[in-house]
């Protein structure tokens, strides 16, 4: 007798009964990046079909984004100036700050996450304070922690330290309740990895470390085992959620989670993945929203629950609702 799983790929209707997985719009989390001044909507040209903001556009386009069923956005802050300690990032008139309680007075029914760190903040580039040349732990905290209740006192839902400093998830979760925002979740870049792909991130964030790399901090690519170590250590210092990035070269690393940990888990699907799909669809390469929707439920289908995405306005047409 021969076995035949075809019968079960026979008709659309079939499929669509035993498929496993499947992507929502209640999946997807849109990044954004807001900056100083005012009536900006500039395109950022490594990722096509995004844009910088300024406090008063970010505002509709948000409202677009929430039209379109999408539950929530995170927000990525460019100052108008820079320092050694990235003073701007922890300012009550900050950039993302403003932006923040602009959205909320919007559209507050949509779930605002703030990233929180200091590489587009300060002069040199590097997510944290510096010392004899290379980035202060603990020194950095203090100021994360700072950033984070500015963000809750702003209205932001969530907060996601995206450094990777030791001990930030505790050190945020202490100030957030010192200050009354026990209500305030963490979602934690609890694995990330010093990848390559934040390419394209980086030349919109204007975030490139100006000396040196991030592996005094950001994970080894090699490493898979010291990700589900630092993935425990954030659920042990409070984390909410959190978060494996990138997430297709890391696919791995999403099950793995997964498997060992047991609160909401979201993937970054980063900027360098993004690009490399728009630029081959552009070349005429690949069918490019095939190619989006493989990878979103390819993320999805290796355990993450949430997806950042910069494709998440597009990918809303194609999802379920
Ligand atoms: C750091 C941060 C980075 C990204 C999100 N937060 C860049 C980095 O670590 O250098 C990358 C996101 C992307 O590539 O889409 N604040």
């Amino acid at each position: 007798m021969i076995v035949r799983p075809r019968r079960l790929r026979r008709t659309p209707s079939i499929r669509d009964m035993v498929r496993e997985t499947r992507l929502s719009i209640k999946d997807l989390i849109y990044p954004m990046f807001v900056r100083h001044g005012q009536g900006v909507q500039d395109p950022i040209p490594s990722m096509p079909g995004q844009f910088h903001y300024s406090v008063d556009t970010i505002v509709d386009a948000v409202e677009n984004v929430h039209e379109l069923g999408i539950p929530a956005i995170m927000l990525f802050g460019l100052p108008d100036r820079k320092d050694p300690t990235g003073s701007r990032s922890y300012a009550e008139d900050g950039v993302v700050q403003r932006a923040v309680s602009a959205i909320k007075r919007r559209t507050p029914d949509l779930t605002v996450i703030t990233d929180v760190c200091l590489c587009e903040y300060t002069d040199h580039g590097h997510c944290g304070v510096l010392k004899d040349g290379d980035v202060d732990n603990d020194a950095t905290l203090a100021l994360l922690a700072r950033q984070a209740v500015t963000h809750a006192a702003a209205g932001a839902d969530l907060v996601a330290p995206s450094d990777m400093m030791d001990g930030r998830v505790a050190a945020i979760r202490e100030a957030l309740d010192r200050e009354g925002y026990e209500e305030i979740g963490i979602l934690s870049y609890a694995v990330k990895y010093a990848s390559a792909f934040y390419g394209p991130f980086r030349e919109a964030a204007d975030s490139t470390p100006q000396f040196g790399d991030r592996s005094t901090y950001q994970m080894d690519p090699a490493n898979a085992r010291e990700g589900v170590k630092e993935a425990l250590l954030d659920v042990e210092e409070g984390a909410d959620m959190v978060m494996v990035k990138p997430a297709l070269p890391y696919l791995d690393m999403v099950h793995r989670v997964r498997e060992s940990c047991l609160l909401p888990l979201a993937a970054y699907n980063v900027s360098g993945e993004y690009a490399m799909i728009k630029a081959a669809e552009e070349k005429g390469w690949i069918d490019g929203t095939r190619v989006m929707m493989e990878t979103l439920l390819s993320i999805k289908r290796a355990g993450a629950d949430l997806i950042l995405t910069y494709f998440a306005p597009e990918a809303a047409k194609h999802v379920s609702p």
